[in-house]
């Protein structure tokens, strides 16, 4: 199949299947896969056309640079450590992020959760080396289990994925809108083991000077109680788009506009390592309404972004289509300046993103998957510099992060070093910034947005 075919060929639901595809399990078991997918497709859409619709026209603002995008998460949601207290650490920590960067900013901040459907993941490898077996790689609790002899991939996973997605959803939106995310309870969202901390007292005095606001508020005759947009925020989901299975088994068309809509999330993205332009993955999504990502790597060229432009955005709207600029802190002044130049040259609309995670991830001494908060910050800055300098639009960031005290990522005011990575490694896949370096982080960006 060429890219032309994509182009021209007419898009259903299951046009994919007709495509070359990377990174997809293979189910053995064709009446089992079968018989998920019916069941799936019967079940309720996840999230619904409008609100998709409404983080396109937000992420049209953002390109514009008239709001930010925070999206951030896990880099795999996980079954064993789903609780109610990690989802709501999660959020906690996002709206953190996004009062401290729409404070610095004056901009509001798009919240999207890679929440609620993050659990599949492409794999550098396909097999695992252990004590010299090999072992089909672990893909992520929606494909196969970390357990050895569980790693043939299992069509019921994406029953369970459903689930486990409808309930975090349920507790969000109850979060979302039911007197959680009030701006009065600013001072709550401190998690207690932040609060005694550097960021932690900081984010505390951007409280008070946020409570003193509501107070002023309300004693020139605002009633911030009963004034929505202080008392409920919008929070949207995302996930790559990997098993087109799921993916093809929520996708629904929506009554009144006729429009397909992938229902299994607000937004979507297509990883590094799919987003070939002939292949399924780009197929897929192409006729889907929603939203959409591409992760940008190093070795992408000109072409590459600009056919990626005409295939999954032939329209150029704006706030359809964000790339997500992994490049690493090491490559990025050599490779994006040229690629960025190029897509601006076209008048294309993007949202630009910057994943300062994914292109500086290292393996430490003691074995752990790593990445350094100086890489990190090093990569956004570098991000940053290089919009100024096109006259471009710097419009979001795309973290790895979670909203417990874990040492996965090195460095920040904790100085977690090499030998204390083992205290607190809990990822099923990435590391992720800890809350503290989460908190750093935000302040970091938000004098960046203010300059
Ligand atoms: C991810 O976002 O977890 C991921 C695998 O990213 P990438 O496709 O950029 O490597
Ligand atoms: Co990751």
């Amino acid at each position: 199949m060429s890219a032309d075919k994509i182009a021209t060929s007419a898009w259903h639901k299951a046009s994919w299947r007709d495509f070359p595809i990377k990174q997809h399990p293979c189910y053995v078991n064709k009446e089992s896969i079968e018989s998920v997918e019916r069941e799936l497709s019967n079940f309720p859409p996840l999230v619904f056309a409008k609100e998709a619709d409404s983080l396109k026209d937000k992420l049209a603002k953002a390109s514009r640079g008239e709001s930010f995008l925070l999206q951030g998460g896990d880099c795999a949601e996980s079954f064993s450590q789903f609780s109610t207290n990690a989802i709501r650490d999660m959020f906690k920590i996002i709206l953190q992020m996004s009062v401290i960067l729409t404070f610095a900013s004056s901009r509001p901040v798009i919240k999207v959760g890679r929440l609620a459907g993050q659990f599949a993941k492409p794999r550098s490898n396909d097999v695992e080396v252990i004590d010299g077996v090999s072992y089909p790689s672990y893909r992520g609790d929606l494909i196969n289990s970390q357990e050895l002899d569980k790693r043939e991939p299992d069509p019921l996973r994406l029953l369970k994925g459903y689930h486990q997605s409808a309930s975090t959803l349920n507790l969000l939106r109850a979060f979302s809108q039911g007197g959680f995310a009030n701006l009065e309870q600013v001072h709550n969202w401190n998690l207690g083991f932040v609060a005694n901390n550097n960021f932690g007292k900081r984010y505390e005095e951007l409280a008070s000077q946020i409570e003193k606001s509501l107070r002023f508020m309300n004693a020139c005759g605002i009633d911030t109680q009963t004034t929505r947009q202080l008392k409920e925020v919008s929070f949207y989901t995302s996930h790559e788009a990997l098993v087109l299975n799921y993916e093809e088994a929520l996708t629904r068309q929506d009554s009144l506009s006729k429009d397909w809509y992938d229902c299994s999330a607000h937004f979507l993205w297509i990883g590094e390592r799919t987003r070939d332009i002939d292949h399924a993955h780009m197929e897929f999504l192409r006729g889907v309404k929603n939203p959409l990502g591409v992760k940008i790597g190093p070795n992408a060229t000109k072409d590459d972004l600009l056919k990626i432009c005409d295939i999954l955005n032939p329209l150029n709207e704006c706030g359809r289509l964000t790339f997500i600029v992994r490049m690493g802190a090491d490559k990025i002044e050599q490779r994006f300046p040229a690629l960025l130049r190029a897509v601006c040259e076209e008048g294309r609309n993007i949202v630009w993103s910057c994943d300062p995670m994914h292109g500086n991830t290292k393996v430490a001494s003691s074995g752990y998957k790593t990445r350094s908060f100086t890489d990190i910050v090093s990569e956004i800055r570098s991000f940053f510099a290089i919009h100024k300098a096109q006259g471009s639009i710097a419009s979001g960031i795309h973290l790895e992060m979670t909203g417990t005290d874990v040492t996965e990522c090195l460095g920040g005011v904790q100085d977690i070093n090499e030998s204390s990575l083992h205290k607190n490694y809990h990822t099923q896949c990435d590391p992720r910034l800890n809350a503290t370096q989460a908190l750093e982080l935000s302040f970091m960006l938000a004098e960046i947005l203010q300059k």
